[in-house]
């Protein structure tokens, strides 16, 4: 699987499969909405190389993608026009947005992405905006409290206050061998103090992990319904668990945030 400091290859989209949460919230749609695919339209927030919206676009559907991260984007984009697709009106930045009419999408879905957006309100609005009234939004993220830190792939990390703390507690981790697999290419050929800061500043500027609780409050008060539930432990585990610890993926992370536009 490439990275997104690769180029997106027919190949590696051949591998690929949508979030099968993603998956069935876009079929029950079209099951309930009684709409054709190529007239649902979606927007992928955070689409990085647009993976999702190629397949969508395989399956049918009116699919769009939009990300703040340009050399990412891009890497998508010769996919793209390969299949005759005009990337450029497929995948949009963050700041295209502003010219999309209110009201575009049927449909609004992330992967693996909250987690990483700074200005999650800014989000919210938007998303308020684009959705249609009784529109959707899914969206599936690693909760604050899971252990295992999704990205550095070591225990509680992410717990820890964004400061020296953390980066002793990385560079300990990483001399017990836990971390990416073969290392970030950042990383490489680096003495472990400075791999540790690697990690540390990637932490601390690209990842904001919040309560659920809050973020089902945000998007409440931008006019949707809300409801998240926390995937992968059985029921009555979970049920002996503080609510603070359940709602936000203790012990196993998946968070899934379920949001229907309210009609006006
Ligand atoms: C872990 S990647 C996931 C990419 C893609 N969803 C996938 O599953 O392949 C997270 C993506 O979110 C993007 N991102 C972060 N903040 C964002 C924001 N505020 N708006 C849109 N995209 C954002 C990042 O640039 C990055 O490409």
């Amino acid at each position: 699987m490439g990275t997104k400091h690769d180029v997106l290859t027919e190949a590696e989209l051949a591998s690929y499969s949508l979030n099968p949460v993603v998956a069935d919230t876009i079929a029950t749609f079209r099951e309930t909405s009684g709409l054709e695919p190529s007239q649902i339209r979606i927007l992928d927030w955070g689409c990085g190389r647009g993976r999702s919206v190629a397949v969508l676009r395989d399956q049918g559907y009116d699919a769009y993608g939009v990300e703040i991260d340009e050399a990412t984007m891009r890497n998508g984009f010769a996919l793209f026009e390969n299949r005759g697709w005009q990337p450029s009106r497929l995948l949009m930045l963050l700041s295209d947005l502003e010219g999309v009419p209110n009201g575009s999408f049927h449909l609004i879905f992330s992967e693996q992405v909250f987690e990483h957006v700074f200005d999650l309100e800014h989000a919210a609005r938007e998303q308020a905006r684009l959705t249609r009234p009784g529109g959707l939004g899914i969206h599936c993220f690693p909760g604050a409290l899971g252990i295992t830190e999704d990205h550095l792939f070591m225990p509680c990390v992410h717990w820890l206050p964004k400061r020296t703390i953390r980066r002793a507690v990385i560079q300990a981790m990483l001399a017990l061998g836990k971390g990416p697999e073969g290392g970030w290419i950042e990383t490489r050929g680096k003495p472990r103090r400075e791999q540790a800061q690697v990690y540390y500043e990637y932490l601390n500027h690209r990842t904001y992990y919040r309560d659920t609780a809050a973020i089902c409050r945000l998007f409440q008060a931008h006019g949707f319904t809300a409801r998240s539930e926390v995937a992968g432990m059985s029921t009555r585990a979970r049920r002996l668990l503080p609510s603070y610890l359940r709602r936000n993926g203790f012990p196993n992370n998946a968070v899934r945030l379920h949001l229907m536009k309210r009609e006006l």
